[in-house]
């Protein structure tokens, strides 16, 4: 087997990417599904196209697992040649197999881009305002030991079996979870998100992902933070207004159409003030 065949491990797509010729500021992860053409296209459109914000450089890639239709690892195959921007492994793309999706990511910053100096997952049904992002980490002035997102503090299992999120005592037995973020958009500082990883393979598999990154972190003693003194990571759909939108880095729910109107907005007002609302 050659060097790189090793290397790639597993991965069935890997992005174009050399991330120690030149190292991204941030990596943004968005879990998607196959049969998510639209969404995908979407985001390389709008807050997803790589640029870079106060100098520093943001990319983003895909996540996907496999299903049983051929015709969409067609369509797939297609799209990773064409954009280059999709990792890619063969488990079976289910919602209790996300944590399996967000540990992919994290095993090929591990050994594709360790070199980042941030790492943020996210899935592609969010809004994420990267300029805000940028601007707000490069404030914090920290590039290390940084765990952040919609913090959840005192989350819990639901033991209702009519319930998505329908946790047994036998998958959990404590009453509540360990501080974490929303799976809506968190942020690692990389070597977080590398620490994470390595130790992911000791802490007991959980199906819920956000929840079993905050298994690791207690593992790790690294505690979630706020960004801000403001509320900026939303894990519920926030109300389109400009001013909002440019003082908030996630709002959730927002369809592929919004996606476009809402950027388009918010890009061509960059550099309008917003009175009294000063971050
Ligand atoms: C994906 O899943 C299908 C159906 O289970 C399987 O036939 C195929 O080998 C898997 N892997 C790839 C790369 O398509
Ligand atoms: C997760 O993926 C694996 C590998 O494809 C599969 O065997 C398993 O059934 C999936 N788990 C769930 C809960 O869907
Ligand atoms: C950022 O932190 C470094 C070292 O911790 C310090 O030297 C520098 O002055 C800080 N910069 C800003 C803008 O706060």
């Amino acid at each position: 087997m050659s060097v790189s065949k090793r290397r790639n491990g597993d991965f069935l797509k890997l992005p174009d990417t050399d991330c120690s010729r030149n190292p991204p500021y941030l990596v943004i992860l968005v879990t998607s599904q196959l049969g998510q053409i639209k969404s995908r296209s979407v985001i390389r459109e709008t807050w997803g196209k790589e640029r870079e914000v106060a100098g520093k450089r943001i990319v983003t890639y895909f996540l996907l697992g496999n299903n049983s239709r051929p015709d969409d690892q067609i369509v797939v195959s297609m799209e990773g040649l064409r954009y280059k921007d999709i990792i890619q492994k063969d488990f079976m793309d289910t919602y209790y197999n996300l944590t399996l999706k967000t540990l992919m990511g994290l095993e090929w910053i591990h050994k594709f881009c360790s070199q980042t100096k941030f790492v943020m997952k996210t899935d592609s049904d969010m809004f994420i305002n990267t300029y805000y992002l940028v601007e707000l980490l490069l404030k914090r002035n920290r590039t290390t030991r940084l765990f952040t997102g919609a913090l959840k503090m005192h989350g819990y299992p639901i033991r209702d079996p009519g319930s998505k999120w329908f946790v047994s005592k036998e998958e959990y037995p404590g009453n509540y979870y360990p501080p974490f973020c929303s799976g809506t958009g968190y942020v690692f500082s990389t070597d977080v998100a590398n620490e994470v990883y390595t130790v992911s393979k000791k802490v007991p598999f959980f199906k819920l992902e956000d929840v079993f990154i905050g298994l690791c972190l207690a593992e790790l003693k690294i505690k979630p933070e706020e960004l801000h003194s403001e509320p900026t990571f939303f894990s519920d759909w926030v109300e389109f207004s400009i001013c909002r939108y440019k003082k908030i880095i996630t709002s959730h729910y927002i369809t592929p159409k919004e996606m476009l109107i809402y950027w388009n907005i918010l890009e061509r007002s960059m550099y309008e003030e917003c009175l009294g609302q000063e971050g």
